[in-house]
């Protein structure tokens, strides 16, 4: 059978970011504990007009040019911020892209750990129907309490991957390792904006499960800790990432050194230092970091993923970097949208973080508005969300 995995993989964030140097100079707090000690440096705030749906739009869109998305047989939408409880976010998108009528659209939920959930059944569709292409979409807006310990690891993005047969950029391969407990680290009841989390307790479930899912992925797969030159870990915050990646060496016994553990993975972390958490997103930004910043050719070199969903939910899987991906990413695209995005003040940061969720008879003043995005929402008439292109 022809490999499966990664063709294209392209992400977007609001042009709206606070320096975490301005919400610790607020809270007289030392800004080192967030640029060191959770190891982030800004995070991105989306505007009013923005939402899963815009940032998944932005996001897809440059995959689905010139007919590309004539062949996408399916859109798998994950999401942990979803905007409506009956319809899926997607199926906006499915539109917004102008993509073919024969398509299959779900929206998948398990915190952030459901854009893994969607890969493998992407993988298996396509393996299914090797001449079709199935769009996986992640979206989030991370959003936690004023002045608890989780405001600073807040953050919003979206990544848009297209799985299909004898992928350009990752074959990804069928082995992997589960783990699943009913566990409340960080939950959202549906009555609530933002996310409740028992923080310390969270980071000791996401380590559990990051060796009880290397162990189960150990058991199915022959590659050990010594074949993968790259790990990507779900990136909450940067440092959870160090943290899990010198956990996972010392569950295998490595005799690598700090230094040499930390080039596993530093180029993953560059863009969520600076975009902050993007739940489901984010490890798979981690991933299109890695691909972009790496300074050496991947092509051949195997990549673990450990993908982690609180409540919880976790996965560990692996793929191998196909020759000549760099000619398939959007780098300069990606790294021309980080530069040009805007710093607020921190009252500016209140503004957005305090608007209330878009209510039936909101009109988005467009132009007005402020963001960069293709798409943005417009309006809510008679309860219905209205989008436009710009
Ligand atoms: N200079 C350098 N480092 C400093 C410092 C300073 N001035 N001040 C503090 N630090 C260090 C601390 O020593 C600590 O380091 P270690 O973790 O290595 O001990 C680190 O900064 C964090 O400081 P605190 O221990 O005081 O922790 P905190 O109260 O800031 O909370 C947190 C940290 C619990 C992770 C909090 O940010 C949080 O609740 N975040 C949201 C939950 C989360 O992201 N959990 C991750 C696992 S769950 C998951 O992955 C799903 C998901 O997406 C949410």
């Amino acid at each position: 059978m022809s490999s499966v995995g990664i063709d294209q993989i392209s992400f977007y964030t609001s042009n709206y970011f606070l320096d975490l140097r301005t919400l610790a100079q607020v809270q007289e707090t030392d800004p080192d504990k967030y640029y060191q000690g959770i190891g982030q440096e800004k995070m991105g705030m989306a505007a009013h007009d923005e939402d899963i749906v815009t940032m998944a739009a932005n996001a897809a869109y440059p995959l689905v040019q010139e007919g590309a998305g004539e062949q996408v047989s399916s859109l798998l939408f994950a999401t942990e911020t979803g905007i409506d409880q009956s319809k899926a976010a997607g199926v906006y998108v499915h539109r917004l892209l102008g993509l073919n009528e024969n398509c299959r659209i779900v929206e998948l939920k398990q915190a952030c750990y459901s854009a893994t959930a969607a890969i493998q059944m992407a993988c298996a569709l396509v393996a299914r129907q090797p001449e079709k292409k199935v769009l996986v979409i992640a979206s989030d807006i991370a959003r936690y309490d004023l002045n608890t310990p989780g405001e600073a690891t807040q953050g919003c993005g979206a990544v848009a991957i297209m799985i299909t047969a004898n992928p350009r950029v990752l074959s990804i391969d069928p082995e992997v390792g589960n783990y699943a407990e009913d566990v409340m680290d960080f939950w959202r009841p549906n009555y609530r904006k933002t996310a409740l989390v028992d923080g310390k307790y969270s980071t000791k479930i996401y380590l559990r499960a990051l060796k009880k899912a290397w162990e189960h992925f150990r058991e199915a797969s022959t590659y050990s800790f010594a074949d993968f030159s790259h790990f990507c870990y779900h990136l909450p915050f940067s440092r959870m990432a160090q943290k899990a990646h010198q956990h996972l060496a010392k569950v295998n016994k490595s005799e690598l050194s700090v230094e040499a553990l930390e080039q596993q993975i530093q180029d993953t972390l560059s863009y969520n230092r600076i975009i902050g958490n993007s739940y489901t997103a984010s490890m798979y930004i981690g991933l299109a970091s890695l691909l972009e910043n790496h300074q050496r050719d991947l092509s051949g070199k195997r990549i673990g993923f450990f993908s982690y969903g609180s409540g919880c939910v976790a996965e560990f899987f692996s793929g191998r970097v196909v020759q000549g991906y760099q000619n398939c990413l959007f780098t300069s695209e990606h790294q021309m949208m980080l530069e040009q995005r805007k710093e607020v003040s921190y009252e500016e940061y209140l503004h957005l973080y305090k608007a209330p969720d878009p209510q039936d008879g909101d009109v988005h003043e467009i132009a007005a508005s402020g963001s960069q995005g293709r798409f943005r929402l417009s309006a809510i008439a008679h309860h219905k969300r209205e989008y436009v292109a710009i």
